[in-house]
């Protein structure tokens, strides 16, 4: 039944030409413009997967009772492809995002669409709009694979029928100051997630409770969101898109542990260049209290969100309901420079790929 289905290729008949492409490559934003194509698989309970087609993108059909409307049974991935200095094109560690997609499609009671089909679902996307991948420094191209239950049933159970898609929309930089240092609200009204719920999948409903606390953020005046545990509002987690790292004075770095908050990619990366390069990388709880404290004495020198979209932000400034405070002065720390450069420089061939971690594209 879940034999790979063979892709069905048709070239959209109205691309954009390219000087209008090459004027939105210049300064594309982020995910406000796409490219022309699309990729749709469908599943069902009888046929697995099948009808899998590379195409104009367009508009779904769907009908009102489809489950995603109403359950918000949806899962999503966030991917790069990046133009390398050497002109060819490339993904960073794409398996890990096709693992990531099966352990939250489990979590939403969904199909898991095998690595293989996932991969090349992607590979086929980004070749016929390779065009749309940007050279500039620091843009790329987004990658946004999805899921969603279409069958057309209102009974609360998982979906017998779905529809996998990739888009792709050529991005720059997510935080309009580029490496400036972000500010952040600590939320602590709102939580993003809890022991035996659905933080550590990337579904949809996630970030739309996530929403509320990011506005509260942006009222706030700060550009992110720092949700904390659940249980006793006491424990750092994450932001509403991104991983947060700690670096201390002796040099060691913390992170929350995994468990309620996502498995970040670039989490996993940095915690992994920054262990190899010496650096003791403690993946521990730490509460928001001592993150005051350490600020205050100055053993906390650093902090930075990271993430796909993000790549690696410095975080300058902190405000929650009692008071505000700055990090490291609210400048770009070394570490965190270091550890982006180093980074960015491998997703973007100028640095080697020890870890064989680049997948291009032919
Ligand atoms: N945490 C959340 C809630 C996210 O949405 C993201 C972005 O995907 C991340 C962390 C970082 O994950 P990754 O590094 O795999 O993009
Ligand atoms: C990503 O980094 O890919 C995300 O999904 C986060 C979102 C803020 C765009």
């Amino acid at each position: 039944m879940d034999n790979k289905p063979e892709f069905r290729v048709v070239p959209s008949p109205n691309s954009v030409p390219g000087a209008e492409r090459a004027r939105i490559l210049e300064n594309p934003g982020f995910g406000k413009v796409f490219t022309d194509h699309m990729v749709t698989v469908s599943w069902d309970l009888d046929k697995g997967w099948h009808d899998a087609s590379v195409r104009q993108r367009a508009p779904f059909q769907l009908d009102p009772a489809s489950a995603v409307l109403h359950y918000a049974q949806e899962i999503f991935e966030g991917m790069k492809a990046y133009r390398t200095g050497h002109g060819t094109i490339t993904l960073f560690r794409p398996e890990e995002n096709a693992r990531r997609f099966q352990a939250s499609a489990k979590r939403m009671a969904m199909p898991e669409i095998p690595e293989e089909l996932f991969l090349e679902s992607i590979e086929q996307l980004v070749r016929i709009d390779r065009d749309w991948v940007p050279s500039g420094d620091g843009s790329s191209l987004y990658i946004r694979p999805f899921m969603f239950a279409s069958e057309a049933f209102l009974g609360v159970r998982p979906a017998h029928s779905y529809i996998y898609c990739v888009i792709a929309s050529p991005v720059g930089a997510y935080f309009k100051g580029g490496e400036k240092p972000i500010s952040v609200w600590i939320s602590d009204a709102f939580s993003r997630a809890a022991h035996g719920g659905t933080g550590a999948a990337k579904c949809g409903g996630n970030y739309a409770g996530s929403l509320l606390a990011q506005a509260e953020a942006a009222q706030h005046g700060c550009d992110q969101v720092v949700f904390l545990d659940a249980a006793e509002h006491r424990w750092v987690e994450e932001l509403g898109g991104m991983n947060i790292f700690f670096v201390m004075d002796d040099g060691s770095i913390v992170t929350p542990p995994l468990g309620t908050i996502l498995p970040g990619i670039t989490r996993a990366s940095l915690i992994r260049i920054a262990r190899d390069s010496g650096i003791t990388v403690e993946e521990k709880a730490y509460s928001f209290d001592q993150w005051q404290q350490d600020a205050a004495s100055g053993r906390l020198k650093e902090a930075f969100a990271c993430g796909t979209a993000a790549v690696v932000a410095p975080i300058g400034s902190v405000r929650h309901a009692g008071g505000e405070f700055s990090i490291g002065g609210g400048g770009v720390g070394t570490v965190t420079h270091d550890l982006r450069q180093r980074l960015v420089g491998m997703q973007r061939g100028s640095r080697e790929d020890v870890y064989g971690w680049l997948h291009s594209i032919s």
